[in-house]
């Protein structure tokens, strides 16, 4: 099985866990394109759904396909958010942030009950930091002190860049991405995040901690394996 297909059936379990009226956060990446798709069909025209995107390229994909996009308001909550992840680790921490969108991502995670999160199977790690690195966006005019600082670090920085033209990728904030190479992973990404984020010019991190609720992973034989949160039910 090909690894897109992995990724379209672990989506189509987690578009699943959306039921028509719900309010819905959608993240960013080709998994949840899959998720989106999954979510048009199941639900054309929207069927009263209130959809917030994580990113210009998902409410790009979302309305053209009939789904109701609509601006973040003030007393947002949501009931379930559908999302991608670089990583998934044993305890369910991820690292996000492959596709640039990790600052709304995240904002919208704290801001939602049920954290879905679609992967396919090489995405379960033991550690994260081991397969993919660990991006944070950050503060333009902070990044040279910040490689320094994150160097000393031994994270081993690098400002992510188009590969075509060379130019600072920018996120839908302006601002740009460090990517970060711990040498043998991430031991405790709680505590990780916890330095990154108290560093000036980080605005945020790509490990999210504590927020998923419920993975599904494709894998090679055509089935969907299910991973829930410690508390969790299955229903
Ligand atoms: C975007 C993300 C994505 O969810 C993550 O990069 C996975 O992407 P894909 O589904 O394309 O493998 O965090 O910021």
């Amino acid at each position: 099985m090909e690894i897109d297909e992995e990724k379209a059936l672990a989506a189509r379990a987690a578009a699943n866990r959306v039921r028509a009226g719900q309010r819905v956060a959608l993240g960013t990446g080709s998994t949840t394109s899959f998720a989106i798709r999954a979510l048009a069909e199941r639900f054309p025209g929207g069927d009263n759904l209130s959809i917030v995107a994580s990113s210009a390229a998902t409410e790009r994909l979302a309305t053209s396909l009939g789904l109701p996009v609509r601006a973040l308001e003030a007393n947002d909550h949501f009931d379930v958010m559908v999302d991608g992840a670089d990583e998934v680790a044993p305890t369910l921490s991820l690292t996000k942030g492959g596709g640039a969108a990790l600052f709304r991502e995240k904002f919208l995670a704290r801001l939602t009950s049920e954290v879905v999160i679609a992967v396919d199977h090489t995405k379960l790690v033991p550690r994260l930091g081991t397969r993919a690195p660990i991006p944070i966006e950050i503060v333009p005019f902070a990044r040279i002190r910040l490689i320094h600082q994150l160097s000393d670090r031994a994270l081993s920085p690098r400002l992510r860049a188009d590969p075509t033209t060379g130019a600072p990728v920018l996120t839908d904030n302006g601002n740009e991405l460090l990517d970060l190479f711990p040498e043998r992973g991430v031991e405790d990404p709680a505590r990780l995040e916890h330095e990154l984020r108290a560093l000036p010019g980080v605005i945020e991190t790509g490990l999210f901690v504590g927020l998923a609720r419920r993975i599904y992973v494709g894998l090679p034989d055509g089935t969907v394996q299910e991973i829930l949160h410690p508390g969790v039910t299955s229903s």
